[in-house]
């Protein structure tokens, strides 16, 4: 099979890594990839947002199945494109994409599937908004309802710093993702993500997975795209696992089928694991998580590409997931400042004599290689990831091995995992 993978992060890094250990993989593309894709696969310089683009250049290279990473492709069509084009992709349509570009459409399909989540209202003028979060008080939750690049959420301590969000979201902090806002119920407990994939009808969980969101150790600082991450999440028990897929995922599924626009792909569910011991929806995402995705892959392996292929061809139902008794662990390397202003081109040393193997490896998320040597060019660059039999050896060894990366320029966190260990 020819592969074309699309994105250019440690997630992408990851899908890729696992799908060529299975031997049906013959080529493997990704675009516009990184310096680690690089290592393993061939990158391609191409606009992943512009659908026709890809479907031409998916002709042209002959590409059995197209594995689209981000969110954005999706919600630009791409998947569409590609599908009207003949091409097996793996990735939800535009229309699906709504579970995680719009926050009041995802919370009008847990009404009607009847999935618990957090208590909720729309506005669209910022008066009304203000006097409704004066009624209900704080804690409370203030999302602008569009795609915000993960930044549109506030979960406000008081009513004051509520009516602040407004005003930001209102007077245009997020552009046309702010337009709308929508006002919710604050959910107590821990949070956790369950990654499930769907062909549309049935369902298959691949695993579950907890990251850090905070820039720094002890959950403090400013929310990142995740600092690292570990999997399983234990707070995710089988119970409840049952209790998510029955009560929320499937009729979720359901509602999407019933409104023809059926979700195929892999289904990216945040929680909240409240004291009752049951959990309720935080948000949906439409693709795989960044850093949560290098954890699962490294535990799945080769297997992720038979997974993937028979949930873009819609025979879910005869797949099963081979589980070891594993853990895994990858703390983020970031560059200094990140997620705010950081330098970009600083030289990254030491990563030659690191293991790459099924125990461990260094995925690549902002690298470029330049004169045979490997720059920092993003905000996360590097996921050092391990594998073993405890959370606590993964952790262990994950950590021995960013320690030998020589980065001056870069950061990590020291605590990734603690709420497990
Ligand atoms: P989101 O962008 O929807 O993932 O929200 C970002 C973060 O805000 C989540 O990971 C939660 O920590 C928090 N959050 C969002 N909605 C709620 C809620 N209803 N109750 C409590 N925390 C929330
Ligand atoms: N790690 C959070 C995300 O991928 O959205």
């Amino acid at each position: 099979m020819n592969i074309l993978i699309l994105g250019s992060g440690g997630r992408e890094h990851s899908l890729a890594w696992a799908i060529k250990q299975n031997p049906k993989c013959d080529r493997l593309i990704v675009a516009p990839g990184n310096a680690g894709t690089a290592q393993i696969a061939q990158n391609a310089a191409l606009d992943i947002l512009d659908g026709d683009a890809v479907a031409r250049f998916a002709e042209e290279n002959a590409i059995d199945l197209v594995v689209i990473g981000p969110e954005a492709p999706m919600a630009a069509g791409v998947s569409d494109t590609l599908r009207a084009a003949g091409i097996t992709t793996f990735g939800p349509s535009a229309a699906a994409a709504q579970l995680e570009a719009s926050k009041t459409f995802t919370k009008e399909v847990c009404d009607a599937a009847g999935a618990p989540t957090a208590a909720w209202k729309r506005f669209e003028e910022a008066e009304a908004a203000k006097a409704y979060v004066t009624e209900q008080g704080a804690p409370i939750v203030i999302k602008a309802d569009g795609l915000a690049a993960g930044k549109g959420v506030v979960v406000a301590s008081t009513v004051t710093e509520a009516h602040a969000a407004l005003d930001d979201m209102f007077g245009g902090a997020f552009g046309e993702a702010g337009a709308s806002v929508v006002i919710e119920e604050c959910m107590f407990g821990e949070e956790a993500s369950f990654f499930v994939l769907s062909d549309g009808k049935s369902i298959l969980p691949i695993g579950t997975a907890q990251d850090h969101k905070r820039a720094f150790d002890g959950d403090k600082g400013p929310n990142t795209g995740g600092m690292g991450a570990y999997s399983p999440a234990p707070c995710l028990t089988p119970a409840i696992q049952h209790q998510v897929l029955s009560e929320i995922v499937q009729p979720t599924i359901d509602e999407m089928a019933k409104r023809c626009t059926p979700f195929e792909g892999v289904l990216y569910v945040g929680l909240m694991i409240e004291e009752t011991g049951r959990a309720r929806l935080i948000e949906y995402n439409v693709r795989f998580g960044d850093p949560e995705t290098q954890v699962l892959m490294m535990r799945l392996g080769g297997q992720v590409l038979d997974l993937i292929q028979a949930c873009a061809e819609t025979r879910l139902t005869e797949m099963q997931v081979n589980w070891a008794d594993d853990h895994a662990l990858t703390i983020v390397m970031a560059a200094n400042g990140y997620p705010g202003d950081y330098e970009k081109g600083s030289v990254i040393s030491g990563l030659e004599a690191l293991p790459q193997d099924s125990g461990a490896m260094t995925f690549h998320a902002g690298t470029t290689a330049q004169d045979e040597q490997i720059t920092a060019t993003g905000g996360r660059v590097l996921n050092v990831t391990a594998r073993a039999e405890t959370l606590a050896a993964a952790q262990k060894r994950a950590y021995a091995l960013a320690d030998q990366i020589e980065w001056p320029e870069g950061f990590y966190r020291r605590d990734i995992g603690w709420r497990a260990l």
